[in-house]
């Protein structure tokens, strides 16, 4: 199973492809972790990748698209998985597709989680993420038991560069005019699902394996 999480900054994409990815056995492959990964690594692409998101734009196509199609092309791909901010704009979809294509495969899913634009930006200075090992929590609605501490390894929680107010409203922008156009993609294809995101976490997810079965 093939499945993209389409969603605004912040709309709960992270949090719901770890839970579907560990439901069905699937990788969770997200390009904004990949490149926070090479940030924290300090190699080149991180660095590059790093003057993009620190002002809320999209790191360039050729950088990610190379990125992606490196990582689906793995062996734990060969059964499927779920796409976690990618793709973002109209080119890196056709990209996906036309990579698809050629294997006689296609993308089973689009999953919309759909959240107001209101609701955002709230959530984003709440969020702490795990140095080590990327878990997300809220400090209000997914507090973690320990405040500032990892449930799962016990390292430092963090607030995101790119989640300051200023940013964030940067990446909304970004979200609505080069985003937001493959909602239209996908349902011309007939794989698109509108979930309701801003509902409690465990009801969203409930939503998506109605749909996923
Ligand atoms: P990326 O890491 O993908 O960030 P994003 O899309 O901006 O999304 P977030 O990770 O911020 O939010 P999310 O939807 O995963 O929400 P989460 O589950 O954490 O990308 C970062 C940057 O990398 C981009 O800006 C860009 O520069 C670059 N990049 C990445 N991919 C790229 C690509 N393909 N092309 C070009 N550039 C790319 O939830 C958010 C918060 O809300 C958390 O605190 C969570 O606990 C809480 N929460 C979640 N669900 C709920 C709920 N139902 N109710 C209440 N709270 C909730
Ligand atoms: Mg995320």
């Amino acid at each position: 199973m093939k499945i993209i999480m389409l969603g605004a900054p912040g709309a709960g994409k992270g949090t719901q492809a770890k839970m579907i990815a560990e439901k069905y056995s699937l990788p969770h492959i997200s390009t904004g972790d990949i490149f926070r990964a090479n940030i924290k690594n300090g190699t080149e692409l991180g660095m590059e990748a790093k003057s993009y998101m620190d002002k809320g734009q999209l790191v360039p196509d050729e950088l990610t698209v190379k990125i992606l199609l490196d990582r689906v092309a793995k062996d734990d791909c060969k059964n499927g998985y779920v796409l976690d901010g990618f793709p973002r704009t109209i080119p890196q979809a056709k990209v996906l597709e036309d990579a698809l294509n050629k294997t006689g495969e296609k993308i089973d899913y689009a999953i919309n989680v759909d959240v107001p634009d209101e609701n955002i930006i709230k959530r984003m200075s709440g969020r702490r993420a795990c140095v080590n090992c990327g878990a997300t929590y809220h400090i209000v609605n997914v507090p973690p038991k320990k405040e500032g501490i990892c449930d799962k390894c016990g390292s430092e929680l963090i607030l995101r560069d790119d989640d300051k107010e200023e940013t964030v409203k940067n990446r909304l922008t970004v979200y609505h005019d080069q985003t937001q156009p493959l909602i239209d993609f996908y349902s011309e294809r007939k794989v698109l699902k509108n979930v309701d995101g801003t509902l409690d976490m465990m009801d969203v997810f409930k939503a998506i394996t109605n749909i996923l079965g």
